[in-house]
């Protein structure tokens, strides 16, 4: 049956990527703004939950406040295990949705609702529902980067820090799997487990830049340098890598491995936190685009970059910008997680990546 199945292209046409737009603002005016959401978190027993690829100072604010800086996976961990009544999340819509899903009775409050993900919008809910109808026979697995309708719909939820490691699992249980959205985190998988996947046809458009010929001559100009990869990246990219890992697994490599100089291909907001772990060490962004193309979100993600110090603190005055779900979608969306963070629980050790770095 499989063999016979049409897929069509799902990744985002370049009409429908915004531009990154970086806030710039004095540094007395973001020092101004930063107390005050300082004070307004305290008031309203409030934290930060930041994702390493927005602003350093939300970055930085999340570190001071008693908030946290992670990849998906502990993200949605940290916000599911902390005591606080509101969970600000700083990053994208679906990472806010996550955070809903596993704590309905906390308020969850973002910067932004307009913080999409290409991957998410790739992924409409009822297209997928359709094609997964049309497939009884394969365990549904989504990345975490998807809607809250999507994951209401899967078998299971993975991020790039444990997908591997669930793949193999359910491989070793004889599952075939239908996979969604990113096309290279579903080939990466399958490359990795052997496993029989059926993948969706969606990619992020900032790892799709990331390109392998300039990689190759890059790395000849430094030879002594390890390549640390996102595995939302193309397999040109990804075959040069010394390590495919999620964020916080980049950030620990960069710690681990014994290179003075490292070459990133993920985006460049990392860098906050990838030279804070290293701060003696070289830190060089991958190419993106090669020479002669244009792109609109060359390494920064354009919807990570509205995550601003000032939308942050009017969410904050106003309650504004709340995630609301329906708490069906709720209950149905609960049950690949915690099968996520039951199983990455239990191998905490081996999920390299995820956790602090
Ligand atoms: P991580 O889970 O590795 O943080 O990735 C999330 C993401 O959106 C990468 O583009
Ligand atoms: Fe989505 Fe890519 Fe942005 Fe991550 S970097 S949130 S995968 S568009």
């Amino acid at each position: 049956m499989s063999a016979a199945i049409e897929m069509r292209d799902h990744r985002l046409p370049p009409e429908q990527v915004p531009e990154t737009v970086v806030e710039i603002l004095p540094a007395a005016e973001r020092a101004r703004i930063s107390a005050r959401i300082r004070e307004l978190l305290g008031q309203q027993g409030a934290v930060v939950v930041a994702h390493y690829y927005t602003d350093p100072d939300l970055q930085r604010l999340a570190d001071e406040t008693a908030g946290h800086v992670s990849d998906s996976l502990d993200m949605a961990r940290f916000g599911h295990d902390s005591p606080a009544r509101t969970l600000v999340v700083c990053g994208v819509r679906f990472m806010g949705e996550t955070a809903k899903i596993l704590n309905p009775e906390k308020r969850v409050l973002m910067p932004t609702l307009e913080a999409e993900c290409s991957l998410d919008l790739g992924c409409p809910a009822a297209e997928f529902s359709a094609f997964c109808d049309q497939q009884p026979d394969r365990t549904v697995v989504v990345y975490a980067n998807t809607s809250a309708a999507v994951k209401a719909r899967a078998d299971w939820m993975v991020t790039s820090s444990s997908a591997v490691e669930v793949v193999s699992f359910l491989r070793d249980r004889g599952e075939k799997i239908l996979w969604a959205p990113d096309r290279y985190l579903g080939d990466y998988i399958q490359q990795q487990t052997g496993a029989d996947m059926l993948l969706w046809q969606g990619a992020c458009v900032v790892h799709e830049e990331f390109k392998g010929l300039e990689l190759a001559e890059l790395r000849a100009k430094h030879p002594g340098a390890k390549v640390l990869v996102h595995p939302e990246s193309p397999a040109s990219v990804i075959r040069q890598a010394d390590v495919v890992a999620s964020t916080t697994g980049i950030i620990r490599a960069a710690r681990e491995l014994d290179a003075d100089t490292f070459i990133v291909a993920t985006d460049n907001g990392i860098f906050y936190k990838l030279q804070q772990a290293v701060p003696g060490k070289t830190l060089i962004e991958a190419p993106t685009a090669g020479r002669s193309a244009t792109c609109k979100s060359c390494a920064h993600c354009p919807w990570m970059a509205m995550n601003t110090l000032t939308r942050l603190q009017r969410t904050l005055e106003t309650g504004a910008n709340e995630i609301l779900l329906d708490p069906a979608v709720i209950e149905r969306a609960q049950r690949p997680i915690k099968r996520l963070l039951n199983f990455a629980g239990e191998r905490r050790r081996t999920i390299y990546g995820a956790g602090d770095a």
